[in-house]
């Protein structure tokens, strides 16, 4: 890969998957990055990768932290022919993509605990964070970004004891751009699935599958504040979480309750 410097600030140009992927080594935010750039002209399949961010953003409003190098912090500006209601498919197709390229790179299969996070036995590997630009009812762009936490020490500093290391997990060194690539090479399959039903029907399925959440326990804190507890039954075609007395999920935190 050509490395061009730019002061102290290195940039990294390079295509994968039909992306063009900018990586810089510092960025307040590359969800915000993007975002701002979406909103400022028809820019689309573009991924910008951070060795650090500043103000890394997580769901909810919570800020995401991790030491410099440490994780694979990238966000993809996409434009999908698909309706804003089942936009947040778009990050289901890059948490299974990361789960597809976790397992086919280091042997580490995570599971997807509802609604995208990545999970080995309860503990955190990767969030996944998406913002939509919206105009009327159209899906103008989605800003999807996810911090993958790579080496150890890499755990954003509000879930560090819940949280592990895909080095740590496969025991051995994991290089972040072959990561990039694997986990680009199977979002872009699923980018291309999504704009079909049978396409999105698939999706979930695989959700379904690879869920970590589905047959457990747990609470789910609504936007609101709300809390509801139950078992965790199905993903419905929208990949909403119905919980037993099919009560339907669109939105939330989830936790996995002990089932002892
Ligand atoms: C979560 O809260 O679980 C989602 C975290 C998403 C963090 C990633 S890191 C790259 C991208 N840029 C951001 O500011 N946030 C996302």
């Amino acid at each position: 890969m050509a490395v061009r410097r730019i002061g102290v600030r290195h940039v990294d140009m390079n295509e994968v998957a039909g992306y063009q992927v900018e990586w810089v080594s510092e960025s307040g935010s590359t969800n915000a990055d993007l975002l701002a750039a979406a909103r400022r002209g028809p820019d689309t399949n573009r991924v910008l990768v951070a060795d650090y961010q500043s103000a890394g953003r997580g769901r909810r409003g919570r800020t995401w932290d991790a030491a410099p190098e440490s994780s694979l912090l990238f966000s993809v500006l996409t434009r999908p022919e698909i309706p804003v209601a089942v936009a947040h498919l778009v990050t289901t197709a890059l948490a299974l993509g990361a789960l597809e390229a976790c397992d086919s790179l280091a042997g580490v299969r995570p599971g997807l605990k509802w609604p995208n996070d990545l999970v080995v036995e309860d503990r955190k590997l990767a969030g996944v964070l998406a913002e939509s630009v919206v105009a009327g009812d159209r899906l103008e762009a989605v800003v999807v970004g996810m911090g993958l936490n790579v080496r150890t020490g890499a755990a954003p500093s509000e879930v560090a004891d819940t949280a592990v290391a895909l080095e740590d997990l496969c025991g051995s060194a994991v290089d972040r751009r072959e990561l990039l690539a694997s986990v680009l090479t199977r979002f872009a399959y699923w980018m291309n699935q999504i704009e079909a039903a049978a396409g999105q029907a698939e999706l979930v399925d695989s959700a379904r599958q690879e869920s970590a959440t589905l047959g457990r326990r747990v609470s789910v804190e609504l936007s609101d504040g709300s809390v509801l507890e139950g078992l965790a039954e199905d993903l419905d075609g929208q990949g909403a979480l119905i919980l037993e007395g099919g009560v339907r999920v669109v939105e939330g935190d989830v936790v996995h309750l002990r089932s002892d």
